[in-house]
């Protein structure tokens, strides 16, 4: 079975066509990065804009891809939130027309719903239950799924997203857009010990918060422009004291949530779950604590069309088709179906 999954949910125009819910045949992204990157974030009026321009192109490339046509598709997935309205919009809109045009039934999927479905696009994938970490850069979320479509969320941000934290650290050194693969890259290079920065962890419960630690190395900026101390090894500095904060931040509640829920299986996954010193300490501490330690290929983490037509597969099997007048949401918790 075939099916055609698309993502616009935030600024990438995604799209592939996924094999039984496992077996990727093609997957699309077109990126707006050149496009947000003089903002230093995303344009929401530009990015659903672009999409318009560039989901008819991105379709076509991902069928071509796959050795098909619009004829070999089953059915079509389409994430319908949460992200930016004018985005989901565009996709959600094409998708209606293609499915009453093909007539082809369409599967809604939620988008930190795809996410976790990336999981399942690997040799090997994890069995139930399994606890998700979905960090991205509108979210920062740990789930435990007790089954397909069973989720059950143990706590998530109560402010900015991970990646959030990231895209505006970037964007208050003037460093670009988006800001997670340039601070990884440039923490790399930098002195881990060189900042002391508060360690957010919340105790007692497995929610985030990152807001706090952006406002203190917005400060740590601000100081280092005025004593003209901002150079290259500082920001290096502060991109590696920074990324270890929040990498630790990320491993040890997921720690915590092994330790309360007694699942040792876990994923990652969103566009942070790309950053290597988080990847790197998972599987230190897969050795260690000897927990199985589920990583998707980087490309899979950040926002993709497979992701979603794998989360589909599983709920089309089960007979949960949309009808043609679903509606994007901004805002739509995951919870349990
Ligand atoms: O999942 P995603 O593509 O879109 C959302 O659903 O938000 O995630 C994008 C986020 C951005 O904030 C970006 O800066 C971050 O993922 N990101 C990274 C890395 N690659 C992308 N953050 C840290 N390290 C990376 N290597
Ligand atoms: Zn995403």
């Amino acid at each position: 079975m075939l099916i055609l999954g698309i993502d616009t949910s935030c600024d990438d125009t995604s799209a592939a066509v996924v094999k039984d819910g496992t077996v990727i045949l093609s997957n699309v992204v077109s990126s707006q990065a050149e496009i947000h990157k003089r903002y230093g974030g995303i344009v929401p009026e530009l990015a659903s804009r672009r999409h318009t321009e560039n989901i008819i192109p991105v379709v076509e490339e991902a069928l071509r891809g796959a050795g098909t046509t619009f004829k070999g598709i089953d059915a079509i997935a389409v994430c319908f939130g949460p992200g930016l309205i004018g985005s989901l919009l565009i996709g959600c809109c094409f998708v209606k027309s293609l499915a009453y045009a093909l007539n082809r039934p369409v599967v809604t999927v939620n988008h930190l719903e795809g996410h976790i479905y990336s999981a399942f696009l690997s040799d090997i994938s994890p069995q139930f239950p399994f606890l998700s970490l979905v960090v991205s850069g509108g979210h920062t979320s740990l789930f435990c799924i007790e089954g397909h479509g069973i989720y059950k969320e143990l706590g998530k941000t109560r402010d900015d997203a991970a990646g959030e934290a990231y895209d505006k650290f970037s964007k208050m050194l003037g460093l670009g857009y988006p800001g997670g693969p340039i601070i990884d890259k440039l923490a790399r290079e930098g002195n881990k010990d060189a900042f002391k920065l508060p360690k957010p962890l919340l105790p007692d419960c497995l929610d985030f918060s990152f807001s706090g630690l952006k406002t203190y190395v917005k400060n740590t900026v601000n100081k280092l422009k005025a004593g003209n101390e901002l150079t290259d090894t500082t920001v290096r500095d502060l991109a590696a004291s920074f990324q270890t904060v929040i990498v630790e931040v990320l491993v040890t509640k997921l720690l915590w949530a092994v330790k309360d829920t007694g699942v040792c299986r876990v994923s990652l996954s969103g566009g942070v779950a790309a950053n290597d010193e988080l990847r790197n300490r998972l599987l230190e501490v897969q050795r260690t604590d000897g927990l199985e330690v589920f990583l998707p290929p980087k490309a899979l983490c950040t926002d993709n069309g497979a992701m979603i037509a794998a989360a589909a597969y599983q709920r089309f099997i089960k007979g949960e088709v949309a009808g043609l007048d679903f509606n994007p949401r901004a805002y739509m918790p995951l919870t349990q179906v």
